[in-house]
């Protein structure tokens, strides 16, 4: 009798100890996944950013995880805070930080759009459903709109600043001006101080003697012609050569050679490679009357001279 029991006992150990191996095992495997992953790292620092800098609380809170801002009414799925997880911090975090915990720089024109209403793609470009760096940055297979990095930028000589402001006129479109779009704006009184729609149609204006120009930033970069294009033969290349002297590029057309200077001719192919069909909601196009009122001084504030104590550059 007591040797049966004992083989019993001594059965049952074994079980014990092989399902706790097998338990300790999966939940190794589970983190594993978990924190094998590109953003894992990031998920385990951010609580501890947030833990130094006084948010106590917020940091026993976070909860590790895919986190994405979803807005089906925009199409936009935008998983880029599962790794930029600073960016509504912007009040406790210091700028300092690396990406990509660092918080979103803020001013006027960003509070104007709140990131769960705009998430972060429709300004950004990039594959808001990728959870990878490549993949969210550059794009994977079949996807045409990379994110408007540094580097991207200053491929074109621009910077990412300056690129970016092709999306934010993918809205402000119809704005004669809009505060934060330095780079379009200009582009915007020169395509009416040269008068282009002498020869162009653009939302049911202009003349015939060019190709429609209302939806130029949908134009298949792959029928372009190539063939007098020097550099890269990229959509933006291809514009900004052909204003500059669109006789170089097109050889017997009938469009003057404006001769611009290298600037005019890439805020202009911004503008013309923000002109696209959209497909957003009328809540998210702004009143060209309100930008219109945002460029022009405050009349009541009377221009306070800046403080001697405070640095001027920053
Ligand atoms: C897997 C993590 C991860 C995801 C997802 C991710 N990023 Fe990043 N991002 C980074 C890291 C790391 C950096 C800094 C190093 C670098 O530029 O690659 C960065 C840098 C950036 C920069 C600075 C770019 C530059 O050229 O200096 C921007 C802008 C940016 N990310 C936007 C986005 C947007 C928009 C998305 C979503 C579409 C996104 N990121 C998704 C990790 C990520
Ligand atoms: C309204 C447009 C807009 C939205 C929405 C937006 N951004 Fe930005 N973002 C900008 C602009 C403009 C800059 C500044 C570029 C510059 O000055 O070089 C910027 C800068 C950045 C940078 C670089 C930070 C730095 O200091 O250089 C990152 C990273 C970034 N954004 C990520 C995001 C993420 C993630 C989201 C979504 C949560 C998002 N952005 C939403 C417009 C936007
Ligand atoms: C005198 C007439 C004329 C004027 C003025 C003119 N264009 Fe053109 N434009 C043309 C013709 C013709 C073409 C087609 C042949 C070619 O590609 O050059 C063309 C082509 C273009 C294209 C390529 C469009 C496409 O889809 O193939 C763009 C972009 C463009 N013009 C922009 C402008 C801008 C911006 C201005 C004002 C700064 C302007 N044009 C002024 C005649 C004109
Ligand atoms: C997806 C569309 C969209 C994009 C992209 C976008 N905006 Fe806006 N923007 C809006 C809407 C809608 C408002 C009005 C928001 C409100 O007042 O509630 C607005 C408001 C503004 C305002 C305040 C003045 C005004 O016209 O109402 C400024 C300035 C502004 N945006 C600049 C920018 C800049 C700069 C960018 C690019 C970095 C940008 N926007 C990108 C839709 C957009």
């Amino acid at each position: 009798m007591a040797d049966k029991n004992e083989s019993f006992e001594t059965k049952d150990f074994g079980w014990m100890v092989a399902m706790s191996i097998l338990f300790l095992v999966l939940v190794a495997v589970c983190f594993w996944l978990e924190f094998s992953t590109e953003w894992g790292g990031y998920q385990l620092e951010f609580p501890q950013l947030l833990g130094h800098y006084g948010k106590v609380e917020d940091a026993r809170d976070f909860q590790a995880g895919i986190k994405q801002i979803w807005i089906p009414k925009i199409g936009v799925t935008d998983r880029c805070i599962t790794c930029h997880l600073g960016y509504e911090w912007s009040s406790v975090l210091p700028a300092t930080i690396a990406e990509p915990l660092k918080p979103h720089p803020m001013n006027d024109m960003i509070a104007k759009h709140e990131f769960a209403k705009f998430g972060c793609t429709p300004c950004h470009g990039g594959d808001g459903a990728a959870t990878t760096i490549a993949g969210a940055h550059q794009g994977g297979t079949g996807w045409e709109d990379p994110m408007l990095s540094n580097a991207l930028a200053a491929q074109n000589g621009l910077t990412m600043n300056e690129m970016i402001q092709m999306r934010c006129n993918f809205c402000h479109r119809h704005d004669v001006a809009t505060p934060g779009m330095d780079e379009i704006n200009p582009a915007k009184v020169l395509f009416k101080k040269k008068k282009c729609l002498l020869c162009h149609v653009v939302e049911a204006r202009g003349g015939t003697t060019g190709p429609e120009l209302t939806y130029e930033g949908d134009r298949n970069p792959e029928l372009l012609i190539f063939t007098h294009v020097q550099g890269e033969h990229t959509m933006f290349n291809w514009n900004v050569q052909h204003l500059t002297k669109a006789s170089a590029v097109s050889p017997s057309t009938a469009m003057p050679d404006f001769n611009f200077k290298p600037e005019e001719s890439r805020a202009l192919t911004l503008m013309l490679m923000s002109w696209r069909r959209l497909s957003y909601p009328p809540e998210y196009i702004p009143d060209p009357e309100v930008a219109a009122a945002a460029m022009q001084p405050s009349p009541t504030s009377t221009p306070t001279p800046t403080p001697s104590a405070t640095p001027v550059a920053r």
